[in-house]
């Protein structure tokens, strides 16, 4: 059997480097290496709406950002299904079939809720609707029976419990759904970039995210700025690499390939680290370093940008129909599914 992929997004900002090494980057492999049968990206603005219940706008404005960022980043939607969550009714169908086969002590448990429940204070305004998305989610990915799920490591609950909601939905009703798999990034590193400040999250709110479509003068700004060792005072001090912003950004995009280009005195990372561990290596050093190798990585993304802005109309027309297309497949998942839910009246009444 070929691979059904499937991963998503939710539009509430533009895409930083810590989506890019932590998903984007994956897809592209995927996409260059080709061979699987569908690929979807979906654009999860539904699921977004439930923490931003009263800012509408923000998400249907991210809609487009985000799918512009993905262009500009590569991925081809020649070979590549993005589509918009909120345009394919039957995800929601099928939601609420699969909320019967979960509990709300096993939702409780899962972490990332747990978290994100913890990190928007909501306590004791939690919206019904950001409770149970992660039973929505297993919807985007059995409508479409996808088996290859890539994702930073914060989704792999996610994963596992939509695992969980296909194995009861097969023994409780039939086998429908093929049990499907989360794929992390190869690099360790890549799971989670930190922001620039040393958090351990990238995000908007914070203030701590390099963007995708930052200037080149907004980049290097904040690589300078960039959280490294406090007690590396002086250059001969001994520094630190654990909890190092600027090694961890190294650790996820520098090849050797940079070294020779823009630090030729060291052959590759391991040895700038001993540098900079034993002392007498200093921070701007090596924040340089890392402005060079962002930079040549994001140049050509914002560049592209620069075309894709000009396009949007063209870029709603293949959302639409992408969406519709998406809708399809959704469709005779659910219509399965109901088959074997003895819901499929009329199949039966004309019998
Ligand atoms: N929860 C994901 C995020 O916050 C977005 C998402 C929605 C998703 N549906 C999905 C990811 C299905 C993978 C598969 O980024």
């Amino acid at each position: 059997m070929k691979d059904i992929i499937l991963t998503g997004d939710r539009p509430t900002g533009n895409l930083h480097i810590g989506h890019y090494v932590g998903s984007v980057r994956t897809r592209l492999a995927i996409q260059e290496k080709g061979g699987y049968d569908k690929f979807y990206i979906m654009i999860a603005d539904t699921q977004a709406l439930t923490d931003n219940a009263k800012n509408v706008d923000k998400v249907t404005n991210n809609v487009i950002q985000v799918v512009i960022d993905y262009l500009s980043a590569g991925i081809d939607p020649e070979k590549t299904c993005i589509f918009i969550q909120s345009q394919v009714p039957e995800l929601f169908e099928i939601t609420s079939y699969f909320m019967n086969l979960v509990t709300v002590a096993r939702l409780k448990r899962n972490p990332t809720v747990k978290s994100e429940i913890a990190m928007r204070g909501f306590e004791n305004t939690l919206p019904v609707g950001f409770f149970c998305y992660p039973i929505s989610q297993a919807a985007d990915i059995l409508a479409f029976n996808a088996n290859i799920i890539p994702v930073g490591g914060d989704q792999m609950p996610m994963v596992e419990q939509t695992r969980e909601i296909a194995s009861s939905f097969n023994s409780t009703y039939g086998e429908v759904f093929t049990l499907p798999k989360g794929v992390l990034p190869e690099i360790k590193a890549c799971e989670r970039l930190p922001g620039t400040d040393g958090k351990l999250k990238m995000s908007k709110s914070v203030g701590n995210c390099i963007y995708l479509k930052d200037s080149p003068e907004e980049i290097k700004k904040k690589i300078m700025g960039a959280y490294t060792d406090p007690d590396h005072i002086k250059v001969s001090d001994p520094g630190k690499i654990q909890g190092n912003v600027v090694f961890t950004y190294l650790d996820a995009f520098c090849t050797d390939e940079h070294f020779k280009k823009y630090l030729p005195e060291y052959n590759n990372l391991e040895e700038l680290k001993n540098h900079y561990k034993k002392g007498g290596l200093g921070d701007v050093k090596v924040k340089l370093f890392l402005n060079n190798v962002l930079q040549e990585i994001l140049t050509p993304i914002r560049e592209k940008r620069a075309f894709f802005e000009q396009n949007v109309d063209k870029i709603y027309e293949m959302l639409f129909k992408n969406s519709e297309i998406a809708s399809k497949e959704a469709r005779k998942t659910l219509e399965k599914m109901k088959e074997k839910m003895a819901l499929n009246y009329k199949t039966i009444s004309k019998k």
